[in-house]
């Protein structure tokens, strides 16, 4: 099977605090997935799991503690610029601070062009800018010499895809990229994703905590807690059938159209998220509906059942262990 990336056992610890109360915080602990070329995979789970510290070390923004990141067949430990001009572009959560207010949106397109050397005349960048902004429902004429606050939140986002989109990158990482947008544009725009997948062949990162969208728009999904994936696999599976209790109770926290429905769910109390982090066994023992005490001590092993990985001491007992 081929793999556009690997992230391999990727960990970030970051020291907080003083040097005489210092907190260590696993914001990724031993992260592994792949994305296939031309697929969408989807980093869910809530604020702080550690997502947004996967993208930044993906991105090269920072230097894992350890593991590694695989493109292609390049092995990289440190952080590297290397994977933007090898085909990653960025899609962040804010586009209002993507561009400078002062400065028209064409600069940016313009300054693309030029340091990726992307068209040989003023014309052919022109027709290349024009073309991909087509490709996300725009086009040079609506958008050139115009600022950012003359563009909807939604608009602004189209245009810095279709940014992302001058380099032809192989892989697009999205950071919570519908989050500030209307919640009535924002399946739009995660259409998108899809269509330049069929477009382009792009693969794209989607990191999100709307399990809605995500579902919509992805082909795998990895759930997150704590810095530790704890289900993945197709999103039909992990999301229609979740196994892990955590996917359960992420999956319970969507709004029902029936709001009766919401009230008879039990409430869960929320630890300390430090607590959490410091857990030895299965970091979501504290809130686990089916919490043993082997989970409160160990931590449990990734399980795979049905091509999909469980990491949960629930499933121990029935299914092959790797
Ligand atoms: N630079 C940093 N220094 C110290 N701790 C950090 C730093 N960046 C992130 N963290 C911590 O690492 C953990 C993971 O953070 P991260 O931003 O990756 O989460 P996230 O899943 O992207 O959350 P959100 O959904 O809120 O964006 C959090 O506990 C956060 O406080
Ligand atoms: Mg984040």
């Amino acid at each position: 099977m081929e793999k556009l990336l690997e992230v391999d056992r990727l960990t970030k610890v970051y020291s907080l605090g003083s040097m005489i109360s210092r907190t260590r915080i696993t914001a990724t602990d031993h992260v592994s997935f792949y994305i296939k070329p031309a697929e969408i995979f989807a980093l869910a789970g809530e604020s702080g799991c550690g997502k947004s510290t996967t993208a930044r070390m993906i991105l090269g923004f920072e230097e894992p503690t350890s593991g590694a990141i695989i493109h292609g067949s390049k092995r990289e430990v440190g952080a590297r610029k290397v994977w933007f001009t090898e085909g990653v572009q960025a899609i962040f959560q804010d586009p209002f601070s993507t561009f400078n207010p002062l400065t028209t949106v064409d600069w940016y397109f313009w300054e693309t062009v030029q340091n990726y050397k992307l068209a040989g005349s003023k014309q052919a960048a022109i027709a290349l800018i024009d073309q991909k902004l087509r490709g996300v429902g725009l086009s040079y004429e609506e958008f050139s010499g115009k600022y950012p606050n003359e563009f909807s939140g939604g608009q602004l986002q189209r245009i810095s895809i279709a940014r992302a989109l001058l380099t032809d990158p192989t892989l697009l990482i999205a950071d919570e990229p519908v989050s500030m947008v209307d919640a009535s544009l924002r399946m739009a725009i995660v259409n998108l994703f899809k269509e330049l997948r069929e477009q382009y062949g792009v693969s794209v990162l989607y990191i999100t905590h709307d399990l809605a969208t995500a579902y919509y728009v992805s082909d795998r999904i990895a759930i997150m807690f704590r810095g530790n994936i704890v289900e993945m696999g197709a999103v039909e599976q992990v999301l229609m059938n979740p196994r892990h209790p955590y996917t359960r109770l992420l999956r319970e926290s969507i709004p029902e159209a029936d709001p009766k429905k919401r009230w008879d769910k039990p409430i869960i109390l929320a630890e300390l998220e430090h607590e959490e982090y410091l857990r030895h066994g299965c970091k979501f023992a504290g809130r686990c509906p089916h919490v043993t005490e082997i989970c409160k001590t160990v931590p449990p092993p990734d399980i795979s059942i049905d091509d999909v990985l469980v990491k949960c001491h629930l499933y121990s007992d029935h299914s092959v262990q790797f």
